[in-house]
């Protein structure tokens, strides 16, 4: 645990790519990464990328760290709690890409405010990624997905990548999918795949 969990009492870095032991070019981060499939996915077939995970769920955690005691990966770095402590944390304009996968939908309206998604965070997204720099977010609760190109819209800072409706429902290129998305396919409900733009 203690080679991949990132120290924030420590100042981070001007230049992320030296929290790698690996030689990275990019970096990415994926907030509330659950058991850690997609996370464990896309390290494995781009190692020349670094890549960070935050997971609060102590469960989600022992099990990427079951993973990488099994396979190590010199590109990953990981943090166990509040991914906005870790965005606050982050140098302004290091960060290539965001995936917010499936967050916890807070599907009855009087919740919505919990929301990973707002108008606070979206401004923590501006902060730390590079202009051109994407943020990607799925979720299979259709009134997330409305909220979230609202939101994104309101904010100004990011342009929504979308060619036609049937985009929405098209997964990213090479997805693996996740536990929480095998879950909600399962029980009918069809998710959604939305990019955006740092402008
Ligand atoms: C619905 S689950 C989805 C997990 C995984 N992405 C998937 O698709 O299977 C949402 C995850 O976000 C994590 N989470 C919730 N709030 C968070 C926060 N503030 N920072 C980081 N992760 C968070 C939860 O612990 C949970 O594992």
């Amino acid at each position: 645990m203690r080679e991949y969990r990132l120290d924030l009492t420590a100042e981070a870095p001007a230049d992320l790519r030296t929290l790698f032991k690996a030689e990275v070019s990019a970096l990415q981060l994926e907030i509330g990464f659950g058991g850690g499939e997609h996370l464990l996915h896309r390290a494995k077939e781009a190692p020349g990328i670094g890549f960070i995970g935050v997971e609060p769920f102590v469960n989600g955690m022992a099990k990427m760290m079951t993973a990488l005691g099994k396979t190590p990966l010199g590109n990953l770095r990981v943090y166990d709690d509040d991914a906005t402590r870790l965005l606050d944390w982050l140098p302004s304009a290091s960060l290539d890409g965001i995936d917010l996968l499936y967050p916890d939908p807070w599907p009855k309206k009087k919740h919505w405010k919990r929301r990973f998604v707002g108008a606070a965070n979206l401004g923590r997204f501006a902060r730390v990624l590079k202009p051109g720099g994407r943020f990607r977010f799925a979720s299979d609760i259709d009134s997330y997905v409305n909220w979230t190109l609202l939101a994104c819209r309101a904010h100004g800072a990011f342009a929504w990548e979308a060619g036609e409706a049937a985009d929405w429902h098209q997964p990213y290129e090479g997805w693996p999918g996740t536990r929480y998305e095998a879950k909600a396919i399962r029980e009918g409900r069809r998710p959604a795949y939305l990019t955006f733009i740092r402008k």
